[in-house]
């Protein structure tokens, strides 16, 4: 390929890929968001990071490493520019996190999160009666949630093939075009969409981690990993 064609073959590439580009707000800055931030960065979108500290040094570094007109703001103000908001943030405060966010009408929220507490016998347990996920579309409600990347862990999210196979997302939501926009980003970043219903089969898909996290990290017995994974493809 001459160079004229490689420069004019590489501007048509760069502009199909930001044909379909969304501006993504990252609300939270730890192992999640510093997983999913630069992945949805290098399919193209702009993630703006919603952080209580958007000029803290290990934030301004995610920025850097994102690229691709990456920046910090605080959490309303990152969610006021975006067309999709994810909330990689700790499951006991989200609802409020949430409500803090201002008016997310028609926005679409991806809610990684895990409602987990520790109890007194030391087994860890649900926190809430319903899900995280329930909870924050009833918090939201002209708001489209979607349950999705809170069965893997945050390294899985980064490098999908450590899974040894296809890693299979579940998508829990009552919105069919948002659960289909959250599947492209899923499908982008080397993962697997599938929807599993609506929103309040969030409880299930929450219920999952309670296994494996009273065997892992609370000691109960041995550690396992595991994946979900589609069958019948192959
Ligand atoms: N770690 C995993 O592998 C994994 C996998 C799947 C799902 N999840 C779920 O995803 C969510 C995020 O997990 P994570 O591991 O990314 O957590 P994390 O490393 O603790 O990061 C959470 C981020 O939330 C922000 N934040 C906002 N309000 C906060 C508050 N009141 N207290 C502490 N942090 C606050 C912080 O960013 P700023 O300081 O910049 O505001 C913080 O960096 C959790 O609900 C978790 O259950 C985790």
């Amino acid at each position: 390929m001459t160079g004229k064609k490689l420069v004019t073959t590489l501007l048509l590439l760069g502009c199909l890929r930001l044909a379909g580009a969304d501006t993504i707000a990252m609300i939270g800055t730890g192992s999640v968001g510093g997983a999913l931030g630069p992945e949805f960065a290098a399919l193209g979108h702009t993630v703006i990071y919603g952080s209580r500290q958007p000029d803290r040094a290990d934030v301004q570094a995610l920025v850097a490493r994102t690229g691709n007109g990456a920046s910090a703001l605080p959490p309303s103000d990152a969610a006021a520019a975006a067309e999709i908001v994810v909330l990689a943030v700790p499951g006991e405060s989200v609802v409020s996190i949430v409500e803090g966010l201002g008016d997310v009408s028609g926005k679409i929220l991806i809610d990684p999160t895990n409602a987990l507490v520790r109890g007194a016998d030391g087994w860890f347990r649900m926190d809430v009666d319903t899900s995280n996920g329930e909870r924050i579309q009833a918090a939201a409600p002209a708001a489209h949630v979607v349950k999705a990347f809170n069965t893997l862990n945050y390294r899985t999210m980064i490098d999908p093939d450590t899974a040894g196979g296809p890693v299979s997302i579940p998508l829990a939501g009552d919105s069919a075009d948002a659960k289909a926009k959250v599947a492209e980003l899923v499908t982008g970043i080397g993962l697997d969409p599938i929807d599993v219903g609506p929103i309040r089969h969030s409880r299930h898909v929450e219920g999952m981690l309670i296994l494996w996290i009273n065997n892992g990290i609370g000691g109960r017995g041995p550690a396992f990993e595991y994946h979900l994974r589609r069958v019948g493809d192959d």
